[in-house]
């Protein structure tokens, strides 16, 4: 039978995140998916700033240095996620001694320092890098971070600029969700491209397919992967389905769970009913059928997550939600669909 990674081996790479259990914890049946189905895999916390340089002067490598170890004992593309990202890092990037804001001066230093000791570490291993992730907000405009806050509107290529002095020969790569709204998509676009222009290397966009049972269109994510192809490579990162609704809340605001919520935004805890099962097979396939449609422009397709058992979404934005957004079920067995996308690429 073929695999996803034979199956798609002319089109693009396949790849999955993998978190700590998976990495620490050797699961004879999840390591055979991983293996067999997958040709590339990508860090989905340990090389974030919290976990990997919780200190300034103290750097955590074990876990990254045991994903590095696995995707090359098995001759797997490795992907490492994410140099500068407002979430995730940790407090000491940005204050000094009296907790008062740093200057540009000192945290440019600081994250050249983060970058080019992460990138060092690993050059020659990683295939690529999303330099910089989420510095787009939904309507096009730069998210105010503490990046923004301090270093400016340059910021991003700041970075972009020390990871490609850190590491000339790997791949760089701007990383964003939601990118099939016009307004983030144009945003996106502007700011790679204006880099670009200034003769900055950006070797590719990804573009986070975090997506839900019906949105964002196939029309609207098509005209992205386009777009952004104008550019470069585009790569399909982090992509799940998930199946729940959504709460209503803003977008990483606290949500208690109480028993009524749990009914309300928990409805399959006891497993999906064939009509949502029938949705999520349909949207899989057509996700993966604009891909394969595309496979002239894009490098790589990742899914965040081997199997549902440890989806990110399964707690989130509140604890306990239980969700069926990747391509392997919590028994570890593919589903249905994934022979269909198989099929796709005869
Ligand atoms: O590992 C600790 C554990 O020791 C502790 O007991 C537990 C209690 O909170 O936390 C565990 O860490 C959590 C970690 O996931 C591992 O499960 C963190 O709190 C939690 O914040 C972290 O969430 C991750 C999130 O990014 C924030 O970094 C998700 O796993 C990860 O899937 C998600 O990935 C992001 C991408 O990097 C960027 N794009 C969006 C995407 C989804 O949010």
């Amino acid at each position: 039978q073929t695999s996803l990674k034979d199956a798609y081996i002319d089109a693009f790479l396949i790849g999955a995140a993998l978190n700590e259990d998976q990495i620490y914890e050797r699961d004879s049946e999840v390591d055979d998916i991983i293996t067999s189905q997958f040709n590339s895999i990508v860090a989905e916390n340990c090389m974030k700033a919290e976990n990997i340089h919780p200190e300034e002067d103290d750097f955590f490598w074990e876990e990254a240095d045991a994903f590095i170890a696995f995707g090359l004992k098995n001759e797997m593309s490795i992907i490492g996620h994410t140099l500068a990202w407002h979430s995730q890092t940790p407090d000491w990037l940005f204050v000094d001694e009296n907790g008062e804001d740093v200057s540009r001066d000192v945290l440019l230093e600081r994250m050249q320092n983060h970058i080019t000791t992460i990138m060092q570490r690993y050059k020659g291993k990683v295939k690529g890098w999303d330099v910089v992730n989420e510095a787009i907000l939904d309507d096009g405009s730069m998210r105010e971070s503490k990046f923004y806050e301090i270093i400016g509107p340059d910021w991003v290529e700041k970075m972009f600029i020390f990871a490609n002095q850190a590491d000339p020969d790997a791949e760089l790569y701007y990383n964003d969700y939601s990118m099939a709204i016009p307004e983030k998509r144009e945003g996106a676009y502007a700011l790679v491209k204006g880099m670009q222009d200034k003769g900055i290397r950006v070797d590719g966009i990804g573009m986070q397919g975090h997506i839900n049972l019906d949105g964002p269109t196939l029309e609207a994510f098509e005209e992205s992967l386009l777009r952004f192809a104008e550019l470069g490579q585009v790569m399909i990162t982090e992509l799940d389905v998930t199946v729940l609704p959504w709460p209503g809340t803003e977008v990483g605001a606290e949500v208690s769970m109480s028993v009524e919520f749990q009914d309300e935004f928990n409805p399959y805890r006891n497993g999906l009913t064939p009509a949502v099962e029938a949705h999520l097979h349909k949207r899989y396939v057509e996700m993966f059928s604009l891909f394969h449609k595309h496979a002239d422009k894009i490098d790589r397709v990742t899914l965040w997550g081997v199997t549902d058992a440890n989806s990110w979404r399964n707690d989130w934005p509140m604890d306990g939600r239980t969700d069926y957004p990747l391509l392997f079920d919590r028994a570890n067995k593919p589903k249905p669909f994934v022979q269909e996308i198989i099929t796709i690429t005869n």
